[in-house]
């Protein structure tokens, strides 16, 4: 006998969450496509990239050391396990798992928005804003910046395509010298704001992001819980202060570099010696 479907069988019919994936990827993939999933890889490359920016600003903190060492320093990154690797070969392994995790985490936070503003949408009541705190409802735009400044960032001290580019680079760039290169970046004002402004945009995502990335990957103890808050808010301080202290310190001159080094004849000489 056929079943007639009336009017109102179709309004109590929930619709889907989502479509249905078009087709399953094979395990252990397939929990990407779950919204747990999802949330352990955006915790999880969450976590690795905290350990990015920490380790760089303490990394940069080479800086006050003096032009010369901080472009030895820059020549280590490059030159690991030389010797048995060819150069730059340890580093392109990093750089491709710091590629790895920016694109997951960002493809994991658009995904599971998506999933949430559909999950959302079957609810009537309004939301309720009093559980989320500042930085919660603003990481998605901290988000977006951090996204635009790293690409404007890459231009700016690793590519040196901002050389020249609306005049404010008076000396130009010069590759693996990264005072000169801080120096001519950051002396200008306007630049230096936005500096001081993504970084700051880094700390708030990052106050956030540690304390839910816990949460995300399941670890929640009574015991530890209470020191998760303080445990983000001072890992975020400790970067904001040294991130700030970089365009503070050369717009005040305290950071200035001299001449432009000549790092072809250095990697010769001096770097060679004192890697030796
Ligand atoms: C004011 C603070 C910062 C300063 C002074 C700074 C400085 C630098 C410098 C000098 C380089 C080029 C290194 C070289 O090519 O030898 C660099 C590269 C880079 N920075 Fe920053 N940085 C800052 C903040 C950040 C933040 C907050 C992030 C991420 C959110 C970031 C992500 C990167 C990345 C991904 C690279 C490329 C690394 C590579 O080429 O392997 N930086 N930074």
């Amino acid at each position: 006998m056929a079943v007639t479907q009336r009017p109102q069988d179709k309004l109590r019919t929930p619709k889907p969450l989502k479509k249905p994936a078009r087709f399953t990827l094979p395990w252990p993939l397939n929990l990407y496509q779950t919204a747990v999933g999802k949330k352990w890889v955006m915790g999880l490359t969450g976590l690795g990239l905290v350990g990015f920016v920490v380790a760089h600003m303490i990394g940069n903190l080479h800086l006050y050391e003096g032009q010369l060492e901080v472009a030895e320093y820059a020549h280590s990154l490059r030159t690991i396990a030389e010797g048995l690797l060819p150069e730059t070969a340890v580093l392109w392994v990093l750089r491709l798992g710091l590629i790895t995790m920016f694109g997951l985490h960002i493809h994991s936070a658009i995904t599971l928005s998506a999933m949430n503003r559909v999950a959302n949408s079957r609810y009537q009541a309004p939301r309720n804003f009093a559980a989320a705190n500042f930085a919660s409802r603003t990481t998605r735009i901290t988000g977006i910046i951090i996204a635009l400044f790293v690409i404007w960032h890459l231009a700016d001290l690793t590519w040196g395509f901002t050389g020249g580019f609306m005049g404010w680079r008076g000396d130009g760039f010069n590759h693996g010298d990264p005072l000169w290169n801080v120096d001519n970046s950051m002396s200008n004002v306007v630049i230096a704001v936005w500096y001081m402004i993504a970084t700051t945009a880094v700390a708030v995502h990052l106050f956030h992001g540690i304390g839910s990335a816990f949460t995300s990957i399941g670890v929640s103890n009574p015991k530890f819980n209470p020191l998760i808050k303080p445990l983000a808010a001072g890992i975020a301080g400790l970067v904001l202060v040294g991130n700030l202290s970089f365009p503070i310190m050369v717009m005040t001159g305290v950071l200035e570099a001299d001449e432009p080094l000549d790092v072809h004849e250095l990697i010769a000489t001096e770097f060679k010696e004192a890697a030796e």
